[in-house]
């Protein structure tokens, strides 16, 4: 048997924990199949830990993800916990989270699926062979700059500051060139360098770095204009970069392409191998316990962690094959299905991707 991983889980709130204990199902397979060999330990992350410990991010949640191999992240969130005070909100711990595990940046593969192409709201042919990758940095920008409340000559501001430093930005590009030049070599860093300071930098630094990846095709589009092209020419795209909240925006409208937001999975990444993983999809507190959440977000997340953290592309495969074999066949979780009427639950579609995963 290979060296056992120590996977952090922390399943969360809603539908969090449904979808990864179908996850959970899918790695324990892979240690059958594949010989490898996992060692899960569970944490309090999220409303649920606000409501047992007072904290969306407990101590001893962040210690044990600090101890190890990877993280397996659900989702967090609900209406439940929506009116309180930023520090009492499951959001803070997600961003809590990221900074203290030093994940600077999101990986969002948006990808279509041949079978699933009616699922969009846009023409099939304007998707066709849409296969593009967010790299959003999530550690910087507005999201961690300084905010606070004054009161000003008429009435009360608000102030949320956007800070880069060149550091931040450069760790960030390098990885979306070394992704590119695994992928279709092109790269599209958006920014909005005609207005902001920050973009500026940004645009300056993706430049200077460009010269160490001539092998790679450099466009640079303002972020509105991204925003558009998205919708029309989806297929053009391969990797694109940006900074935190423009991440957090075209990543939400790239995943939509596919029509199936239940199907995507993320990593964030530090510097080294170790990453956290997580269905793009939140909560989903509407139909939390009913059982019929898609589970294949999170399923593809464990591929994507095999790849990036283990380099266990053997069973990342078998993994993706076995997802890909089951949607073939016709099966459907609601979300997805057509026909809803047919559309099979989060255990019954978790147990036949588990039993076609084979070598
Ligand atoms: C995401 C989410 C989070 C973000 C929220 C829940 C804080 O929208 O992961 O994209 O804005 O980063
Ligand atoms: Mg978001």
């Amino acid at each position: 048997m290979a060296d056992v991983k120590k996977i952090a889980v922390i399943a969360g709130d809603g539908i969090g924990p449904e979808v990864v204990a179908e996850a959970i199902k899918a790695m324990k397979k892979t240690e059958e199949v594949f010989g490898y060999g996992f060692e899960f330990e569970h944490g309090l992350f999220g409303g649920i830990a606000i409501d047992e410990k007072g904290t969306p991010l407990p101590e001893d949640t962040l210690a044990m993800c600090k101890r190890s191999d990877a993280v397996l992240l659900g989702a967090v969130g609900g209406p439940k916990w929506d009116n309180n005070s930023k520090e009492l909100r499951p959001e803070t711990g997600l961003l809590g989270i990221r900074k203290a595990l030093g994940l600077f940046s999101n990986i969002r593969p948006a990808n279509v699926f041949d079978c699933l192409k009616e699922a969009s709201t846009l023409k099939p042919e304007v998707l066709e062979g849409t296969d593009l990758i967010v790299v959003r940095e999530l550690t910087g920008g507005i999201y961690f700059g300084e905010k606070f409340r004054r009161e000003g000559e008429n009435g009360q501001e608000a102030v949320d500051t956007c800070v880069y430093n060149v550091n931040e930005i450069e760790r960030i590009v390098r990885q979306a060139f070394e992704i590119a030049r695994t992928r279709s070599k092109r790269l599209a860093s958006v920014d909005k360098a005609n207005v902001l300071e920050t973009s500026r930098l940004w645009r300056e630094t993706v430049i200077r770095i460009a010269t160490d990846y001539p092998d790679v095709e450099l466009e640079h589009v303002l972020v509105d204009n991204c925003a558009m092209q998205l919708l029309r020419r989806p297929a053009s795209f391969d990797v694109i970069v940006t900074e935190n909240m423009f991440g957090d925006i075209l990543s939400d409208e790239a995943a939509m392409l596919t029509g199936s937001i239940g199907m995507l999975s993320s990593a964030s990444l530090g510097e080294g191998a170790f990453g956290l993983y997580e269905p793009v999809h939140g909560s989903a507190p509407d139909i939390a316990g009913q059982g019929i959440a898609n589970p294949i977000a999170t399923i593809l997340s464990v591929a994507l962690m095999f790849r990036l953290t283990f380099g266990y592309h053997d069973a990342a495969e078998a993994i993706e094959r076995a997802v890909k074999e089951v949607l073939d066949a016709g099966h459907r979780t609601g979300d997805i299905a057509v026909d809803k009427s047919k559309a099979i639950g989060t255990t019954a579609m978790g147990d036949l991707i588990v039993n076609a995963i084979r070598k």
